[in-house]
């Protein structure tokens, strides 16, 4: 079934049982407003063809929802050479001109027993690009996750980051795990509002000057 959220930005293909879609999907509205980010996506069916699950969007673009893979190394690194030195900064916390290869393939090469990582690809192009990424890594011993997201710009506020963010916070409770945090840069009001929409508290990080620590408790 084609279904349109309720910002109309991104269309989803989803599964129809009623049991995997979110109750503000089916009409309920609060007060006349529409629902905020944490709850404008329905749940889509678990990823499983091979290129994973359509995003669709109003204008006509479309991207794939999949985990990343070990042949993603190539589209990582021309993902990272379009970023701006800002966007850079706000993803690593730190300037970097280069994404190092064997960073690249460690990226690309997760231990899915401690890690989960989707990509955002645009199979229009060939060969395709990475638009977006979101990951975590597990300390068991801690029995939490610490988690990064990025979206390209030209992707931006179409709400993909709360999309990834959510598949994230979802993974995390499926894994049993009890809080999902990160680091961000105070000065990254967009990143900040986006955590805040999704129900995200954050702290200063004492060892990290001009970094917050933002976490939810699962
Ligand atoms: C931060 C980032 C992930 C947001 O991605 P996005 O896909 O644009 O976010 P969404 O469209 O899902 O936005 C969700 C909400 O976040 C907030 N938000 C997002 N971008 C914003 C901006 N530029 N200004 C203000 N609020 C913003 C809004 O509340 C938005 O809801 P709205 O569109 O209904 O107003 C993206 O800008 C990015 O990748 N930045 C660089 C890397 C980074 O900062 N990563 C975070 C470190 S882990």
């Amino acid at each position: 079934m084609l279904r349109r959220t309720q910002y109309g930005k991104v269309w989803n293909m989803l599964n129809t049982q009623p049991s995997l879609l979110h109750p503000y999907d089916s009409g309920a509205t609060r007060m006349g407003m529409p629902p905020p980010s944490s709850v404008r996506f329905a749940h889509a069916p678990t990823v499983s063809a091979s290129l994973g699950e359509p995003l669709r969007f109003e204008d006509g673009r479309e991207l794939h929802l999949r985990s990343i893979g070990p042949t993603d190394v190539a589209a990582l690194k021309r993902c990272f050479h379009r970023l701006s030195p800002e966007d850079v900064r706000r993803r690593f916390l730190h300037a970097m001109s280069e994404l190092p290869e064997p960073m690249a393939q460690r990226l690309c090469r997760i231990d899915p027993s401690i890690e989960t990582a989707y990509v955002l690809m645009d199979e229009s192009t060939k060969p395709a690009e990475m638009c977006g990424v979101g990951r975590i890594y597990v300390d068991e011993s801690a029995g939490s996750a610490e988690f990064s997201v990025l979206i390209e710009q030209d992707w931006t506020r179409l709400g993909l980051g709360a999309l990834l963010l959510q598949r994230l916070v979802d993974d995390c409770r499926a894994r049993g795990l009890t809080e999902i945090w990160g680091y961000v840069l105070v000065e990254n009001r967009p990143m900040l509002q986006l955590c805040k929409e999704l129900g995200f508290t954050r702290r200063l990080a004492i060892d990290e000057p001009g970094t917050a620590q933002i976490s939810l408790q699962l």
